[in-house]
C-alpha cells in the first residue's frame, strides 16, 4: 500500500470528530461519502490495470458528485438502466464513455437508449439475449453492440449476487460465438462481456481466472475464426466484468489488486492485437469511501440479548437483511448516562455483545447480531463502515420512512449532495383515485 493511498480504509480510519459534527449538523441517519477516497480507488484501479478500459459500474453509487469524481478520474461508465444512462449523461459522460448493459430491458429503457444513441452514436449496448438484438433493431438502432456471455462459472459474496452461471445473464457460452456473428450482420459488434458476480474474495480467484480464460478464448475465436469460411469480427475489447471484493471485517485482508490484475492479464492472454482488456468494478470504487451514521435511541437489556435500537434500518442499508452481510460498526460515543451525565468515551467502555436493530417492523431489520461493541448508550452515534457501495442505492421508503440525506466530502469540504426526504416526498407521486364510479348518490 502506497502512503496516502492505502489499499483499504477501515471504519476506524474515519475522523470521529468530523463525523460527529456532520451528524449534529445534518441529523441521522446520514450517509457520508468521501470523494477523495473515491478518486484514490479509481487511481488504484488505473495503476493496477494500466492497459485496460476501466468502467465504473454506476449501480454501486449513482450520486452526481460520485459520478463526476469518477469521470474526472477517467473511468468510463457502465449503466444498468435508462435511469443510470441518464445520470451518467448528466454527469458529463459522453457516448464514447457510456456502456449500457441491457438485462431483460424494459421497452421504455430501449426506447430511451435508442434515442440517446442518435445524439451519442458512440455509446455501446451490451446485450445478453438474441431477443434484445431484435428489439434494438426494431427501434432503428444499428450502432455498437457488445455480446454478454454466460461464462458458466460464477463467484461472489452471496448466492444472490453470483451472476456467472445464472441463466438470466448472457448468451450461453457455447452459443455466444454464433450470436456475436449473427449480431455483426446488423450491428457493429465491438466486444464480448461476462461478469462472474459481486464481492469476489481472494479465495475465489480461481473462478475469476477461469472466466477470464474462457473469454480470451472466445475473443480469439471471433477475431481469428478456426473455420476459414467464417468472417472474422473486429473486436475492440474483452470485458471480464467487475466484482472485485473489498474487506468488510476489520481484520480481513484486502484483495491484492496488482496480483489480481496480473492473474487477469495472464488468463486472458494472448489477446488478439487491437483487442483490449476491460473491467467494470463498482463496489471497489465506492465501498470504503462511504459510512452511514446512525443514532442510538433505545438500549434494551433482555434475557437473551442486549438490543440497541437505532434510527437507521434495512430501508437505509439493506445488505445485512438481504445477504446477511457484515458491516463494521464503530461506536463514536456522545451519548448520556441514565442520570443525564455525559457517558464516558467509547474507548473507556467495555466491549459488550449487542444486537443493533433499526426502526422497521421486520425481524430481519438488524445491522448486526450479538456483536461486541463499546457498550452503547442512548444518544451515542454509531458509524457503519464500508457503506458507500449498494448502500443508499438500495434504500427504500418501506414503512413510509423517508430516505436519508447524504453528505459528500471533497478535499475536506462537506456539502449535502442528497437532501433528506420529507414526509411530503412520500406522497408526492400519489394522485386522487377516480371516485366517480363509486359516487352514485
Ligand atoms: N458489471 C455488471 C454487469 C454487474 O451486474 C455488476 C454488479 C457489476 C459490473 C459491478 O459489480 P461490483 O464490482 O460492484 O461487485 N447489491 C449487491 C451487489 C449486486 C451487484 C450486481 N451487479 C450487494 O450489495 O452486495
Amino acid at each position: 500500500p502506497t502512503e496516502g493511498n492505502p489499499s483499504v480504509r477501515r471504519v476506524s480510519d474515519w475522523d470521529a470528530e468530523r463525523l460527529a459534527d456532520l451528524a449534529a449538523e445534518h441529523g441521522t441517519p446520514l450517509y457520508v461519502q468521501d470523494l477523495d477516497r473515491v478518486r484514490e480507488n479509481c487511481e488504484r484501479l488505473r495503476d493496477a490495470f494500466p492497459d485496460a478500459d476501466v468502467r465504473y459500474a454506476v449501480k454501486a453509487h449513482t450520486g452526481r458528485a460520485v459520478l463526476e469524481a469518477v469521470r474526472e478520474s477517467e473511468l468510463d461508465a457502465e449503466c444498468a438502466s435508462a435511469g443510470e444512462v441518464d445520470r451518467a449523461l448528466a454527469a458529463g459522460f459522453g457516448g464514447e464513455r457510456l456502456h449500457y448493459t441491457a438485462v431483460n430491458p424494459p421497452a421504455r429503457d430501449l426506447d430511451y437508449v435508442a434515442g440517446v444513441a442518435e445524439a451519442e452514436p458512440d455509446l455501446t449496448v451490451t446485450v445478453g439475449a438474441v431477443d434484445t438484438l431484435d428489439r434494438l433493431a426494431k427501434r432503428g438502432y444499428d450502432g455498437r453492440v457488445c455480446v454478454r456471455v454466460n461464462p458458466g462459472v460464477g463467484a461472489g459474496h452471496h448466492e444472490k449476487v453470483r451472476t456467472g452461471g445464472a441463466a438470466k445473464f448472457g448468451v450461453p457460452y457455447d452459443r455466444a460465438a454464433d450470436a456475436a456473428r449473427r449480431a455483426a450482420e446488423r450491428f457493429d459488434v465491438v466486444g464480448v462481456h461476462a461478469h462472474a458476480g459481486s464481492g469476489i474474495d481472494p479465495e475465489q480467484l480461481d473462478s475469476h481466472r477461469e472466466l477470464v480464460a474462457r473469454m480470451g478464448e472466445l475473443a480469439r475465436e471471433l477475431v481469428d475464426p478456426s473455420d476459414a469460411n467464417t468472417a472474422p469480427l473486429d473486436l475492440e475489447y474483452v470485458d471480464v466484468g467487475g466484482g472485485f471484493g473489498v474487506p468488510y471485517e476489520e481484520d480481513e485482508p484486502p484483495l491484492d489488486l496488482p496480483a489480481v490484475a496480473e492473474a487477469t492479464r495472464e488468463a486472458v492472454a494472448p489477446l488478439p492485437s487491437g483487442v483490449d482488456l476491460a473491467i467494470e468494478p463498482g463496489r471497489y470504487v465506492v465501498a470504503d469511501a462511504g459510512a452511514l451514521l446512525t443514532r442510538v435511541n433505545t438500549v434494551k437489556p433482555t434475557p437473551d440479548e442486549r438490543v440497541v435500537g437505532v434510527d437507521a434500518g434495512m430501508t437505509d442499508l439493506l445488505r445485512p437483511a438481504m445477504y446477511d452481510a457484515y458491516h463494521p460498526i464503530r461506536n463514536l460515543g456522545g451519548g448520556r448516562n441514565a442520570d443525564g451525565s455525559d457517558a464516558s468515551a467509547p474507548d473507556d467502555r467495555s466491549a459488550t455483545p449487542v444486537t443493533v436493530a433499526g426502526p422497521i417492523c421486520e425481524t430481519g431489520d438488524t445491522l448486526c447480531r450479538n456483536r461486541a461493541l463499546a457498550d452503547p448508550t442512548r444518544g451515542d452515534l454509531l458509524a457503519v463502515g464500508v457503506a458507500g457501495a449498494y448502500g443508499y442505492e438500495m434504500a427504500s421508503q418501506y414503512n413510509s420512512r423517508p430516505r436519508p440525506a447524504e453528505v459528500a466530502l471533497d478535499d475536506g469540504t462537506a456539502a449535502v449532495v442528497r437532501r433528506r426526504e420529507t414526509l411530503g416526498d412520500l406522497t408526492a407521486v400519489e394522485r386522487e383515485p377516480n371516485r366517480d364510479r363509486h359516487d352514485r348518490t
